[in-house]
């Protein structure tokens, strides 16, 4: 039974949760491996648009298991009340595992993101202020980490707890005087009782994936965020604190990558950014403004506004490579249709030389000038097209430029939110 992982190769938001609800009903297993409620998945199902966060895209079938894996770092009021919006609105919920490996965020990560963020004033991350990177960082410092099997035992984690928070309480009060400390005792009983309500769903899902690949079952991993966000292989310093990329299936959910049989690359038909960090092809101008408004790109989780360019065919092709794809899925094709020519970076200028290598530097990242392939525009709404070949040459013309310089086939092309709106080669 097939192993599929599905990953935005870019900078998130590549609308993954569309192609991730498409395949569902042929997996048995669906699995979130990394991130936090800093993801935002929208997805359209039985004519209702549902936005999640931190629950698998998986939820909304009956019969599919999901499992929250080792490397999600969990919120658990968050997970709770997004799992209480959707049985408000009829979705039953099946069977939902969450790794008694994962890390949780508590109150104070929230508050020394708040702070770290504050500091470097035009600097800042950008981040979502969901206590991600705070915990993250806990996670691999060791000493100030809970995890979701800390919190049933009691003993263990009141006293972790109540050490952990004075340290904090001491830090943030010196860095910001203004700091309330928090209250150890409260948090404790407020997250015991979290900890009861998602008792029946907590387990080694390591175990679990292990026994269901054993016995054939098919697995779907879902990608968060994209991979140029990548810890290790993004743009770092602006990412986000997990491996966003491909390169997470792994470490997040320790089923080894070469479980997997087909990894699909999720790429916009153009480029989108949210927070901070350089952006080659943003464009500034009326056309950025005409993608934002087309492609409606605003976050799901902040509501923030996208920063929107031109497809960047280097950024792109990195992330591809890095992540180790199979194929690529081009989203929201439909975006583009009403410009009278489109643009894909194939080469930065840097420092006067012309290089199709992304930069390991945010510094020289920001100096790229994008060297950008002409063509012209289709003109025509595509959004009614249900077959590859009756695009209108032009369109085609781009899908096929992506492939060429991304250098992978293009095997999903899609044109609008609704699943009919996807065409497969
Ligand atoms: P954090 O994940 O909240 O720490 O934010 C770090 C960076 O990742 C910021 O630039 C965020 O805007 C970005 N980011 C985090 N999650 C997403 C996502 O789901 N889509 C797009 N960008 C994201």
């Amino acid at each position: 039974m097939p192993v599929t992982a599905v990953v935005g190769l870019q900078w998130g938001d590549e609308a993954k949760g569309k192609i991730v609800d498409l395949l569902t009903d042929q997996h048995d297993v669906v699995v979130r491996y990394l991130g936090g409620n800093n993801a935002g998945h929208t997805v359209m199902f039985g004519g209702e648009t549902y936005k999640l966060s931190l629950l698998p895209s998986g939820i909304l079938r009956k019969g599919v298991t999901n499992v929250v894996a080792t490397g999600v770092v969990i919120n658990p009021q968050a997970f709770l009340d997004e799992m209480t919006a959707l049985t408000e609105r009829g979705v039953e919920i099946g069977e939902l595992l969450i790794s008694d490996r994962a890390h949780v965020i508590f109150p104070h990560h929230m508050a020394e993101e708040a702070v770290l963020e504050e500091s470097r004033g035009d600097d800042a991350i950008g981040t979502t202020m969901r206590g991600i990177g705070t915990c993250y960082r806990d996670k691999i410092g060791r000493t100030h980490a809970i995890r979701m099997g800390d919190l049933y035992r009691p003993d263990f984690f009141h006293q972790r707890l109540t050490d952990v928070i004075a340290q904090k309480n001491t830090i943030l009060s010196a860095v910001n005087p203004k700091f309330e400390p928090l209250e150890p005792d409260a948090i404790f009983a407020e997250y015991t009782g979290y900890a009861e309500r998602l008792r029946p769903h907590v387990c080694d899902t390591t175990a679990y994936l292990h026994k269901a690949l054993k016995s054939g079952k098919s697995m779907l991993f879902e990608g968060a965020q994209g991979s140029l966000l990548d810890i290790d292989h993004g743009t770092f310093p602006y990412v986000t604190s997990s491996n966003s990329s491909g390169c997470g299936i792994h470490v997040g959910s320790g089923v080894p990558e070469r479980a997997i049989d087909r990894m699909i690359g999720v790429v916009k038909a153009y480029t989108t950014r949210v927070g901070g960090g350089p952006c080659p092809t943003e464009l500034d101008d009326e056309t950025g403004l005409h993608i934002r408004d087309e492609g409606n790109e605003y976050g799901t989780v902040t509501g923030r506004p996208r920063r929107c360019g031109w497809f960047d065919a280097v950024a792109t092709g990195y992330g591809a490579r890095v992540s180790g794809v199979d194929c690529l899925a081009v989203m929201l094709l439909d975006v583009l249709s009403k410009l009278d020519e489109v643009k894909i970076c194939e080469a930065y200028e840097i420092d006067g030389e012309r290089t199709t290598d992304f930069p390991s530097h945010a510094a020289d990242l920001a100096k790229a000038k994008p060297i950008y392939r002409t063509l012209p525009g289709w003109k025509t709404d595509i959004t009614g097209v249900r077959e590859l070949s009756d695009l209108p040459k032009e369109a085609r013309a781009y899908i096929d430029a992506i492939a060429e310089l991304i250098d992978f086939p293009v095997e999903i092309v899609s044109v609008g939110p609704d699943r009919e709106q996807t065409m497969f080669t």
